[in-house]
């Protein structure tokens, strides 16, 4: 028998993944649940998506009275904590979107990472942060070539998410004011401006799990410490009115002895990389950057010169495959909008959004701990949070907060 998934949040990052949760073969029913009843009705209609419906919601309470196994929850980016803790309580296991949470107040954010991992262990059910860097060729890669030891020591690496306010593609401007709309998005002026009251401000780094998270996820390393650098906004932009920085890079200490140096970046021309949101990292043996790995195969000291070889690689090859199974009921519900079955590719986010489906959805069926859970989730917070707080003291050294257990 498969499970029964409660669907919370079907805006637009959601309606990306409803087709993929409602077709996963291990998935029996969906909830679908919004606030606003034009989207529930939209996706019940959804033909990838109609054949499982067995309820539609307009709130994230009434999922959790029902008997669903488990709840996405894909809302608003300031909301996401307390309403996982409300899945956890109701005796659910809980996906959410990142980050955990996203508020200008950095200890209120770490305070609610330690709410949701006591939550976690009290009752018994398992969290896991949506993190899209994880599943991305790049990082599948790296962990294989790191599980192999092929990296030899870590010495070096470099992450950053670059996204700029007016990003062609994604205005940042635009997606704010869009989730600022709605019965629910409606109410986030209220909700931040007691924040901005008392002096708290915005900042790029209180959704820093794009950047920090591909590479401690490779190098299973522990952030210890941090220095690093805000610039704020210079030309009076609106967009970053409450903010005291609009771009922070960061340069950490992990517990493996390797430097990291992390940007998360609000304004900035982006040519960073491969596509903006990347990383590179380099050992003493083998070395990832810009879809090349290379290899100089040295195991002991010797008086030889070696050779760097040097291997192209596409996505494809980068990548974990997923079950067959899987990929074809993926494929077979996304083609009956449009008839024909072609065959399956990986797509959102560098084809991240079909492996976090399968991650969660695999996870409640095992009734495991998913790979991204509530520790990882809060140390990316907390190397988030420590990066901030040092911006704001000029670089100096911040302690990162460790919520322990992860890689233990
Ligand atoms: N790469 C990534 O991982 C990535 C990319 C984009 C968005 N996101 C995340 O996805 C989340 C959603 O973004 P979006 O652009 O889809 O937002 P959105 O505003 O389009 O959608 C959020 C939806 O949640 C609904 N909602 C909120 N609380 C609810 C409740 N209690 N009951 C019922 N419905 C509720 C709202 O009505 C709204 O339709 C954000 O937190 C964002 O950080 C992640």
């Amino acid at each position: 028998m498969g499970i029964k998934l409660g669907l919370v949040g079907l805006g637009a990052f959601g309606s990306a993944f409803a087709p993929l949760f409602a077709s996963h073969p291990l998935v029996d029913s969906v909830i679908l649940c919004d606030a606003e009843a034009d989207k529930v009705k939209k996706h019940a209609e959804d033909p990838a998506i109609a054949p499982k419906v067995a309820g539609q919601m307009l709130s994230l309470d009434e999922v959790c009275k029902s008997d669903c196994d488990a709840v996405v929850i894909i809302t608003q980016p300031w909301l996401h904590a307390p309403q996982c803790i409300q899945v956890l309580e109701a005796g659910k296991y809980v996906y959410s979107a990142v980050p955990v949470i996203s508020l200008p107040d950095d200890n209120e954010m770490l305070d609610w990472c330690e709410k949701i991992i006591e939550t976690v262990e009290r009752t018994g059910m398992e969290y896991m942060l949506g993190e899209t860097t994880i599943y991305r060729p790049q990082t599948m890669f790296c962990r294989r070539m790191a599980q192999q030891g092929l990296f030899g020591d870590f010495v070096y690496a470099e992450a950053e998410y670059a996204h700029d306010l007016d990003n062609f593609y994604c205005s940042l401007r635009k997606v704010s004011a869009h989730r600022s709309t709605g019965k629910i998005g409606q109410m986030r002026e209220q909700i931040l401006a007691p924040y901005y009251q008392r002096g708290c401000k915005s900042h790029p780094m209180a959704y820093p799990t794009h950047s920090v998270s591909g590479v401690v996820e490779v190098m299973r390393s522990k952030p210890v410490s941090v220095s690093a650098i805000g610039f704020a906004n210079r030309n009076n932009d609106p967009f970053f009115e409450n903010h005291d920085f609009s771009n922070i890079s960061a340069f950490f200490k992990l517990d493996n002895g390797c430097a990291l140096r992390v940007a998360e970046m609000r304004e900035i021309s982006p040519n960073i990389g491969l596509d903006d949101e990347d990383f590179r990292i380099f050992g003493t043996r083998g070395s990832y950057s810009l879809n090349e790995w290379r290899n100089n195969g040295r195991v002991e000291p010797t008086p030889e010169p070696k050779k760097n070889e040097l291997t192209k690689l596409t996505a494809e090859e980068m990548r974990d495959p997923l079950p067959p199974e899987v990929s074809a009921a993926f494929s077979e519900a996304l083609s009956r909008k449009d008839g024909e079955v072609k065959d399956f590719l990986a797509s959102g986010h560098g084809g991240s959004h079909p492996y976090l489906v399968h991650e969660f959805v695999s996870a409640v069926a095992e009734r495991r701990r998913p790979q991204v859970s509530a520790w990882d989730a809060a140390m990316y917070m907390a190397m988030g949070v420590a990066a901030h707080q040092s911006a704001q003291k000029d670089g100096e050294i911040v302690k990162v907060v460790d919520f322990g257990k992860k890689w233990e």
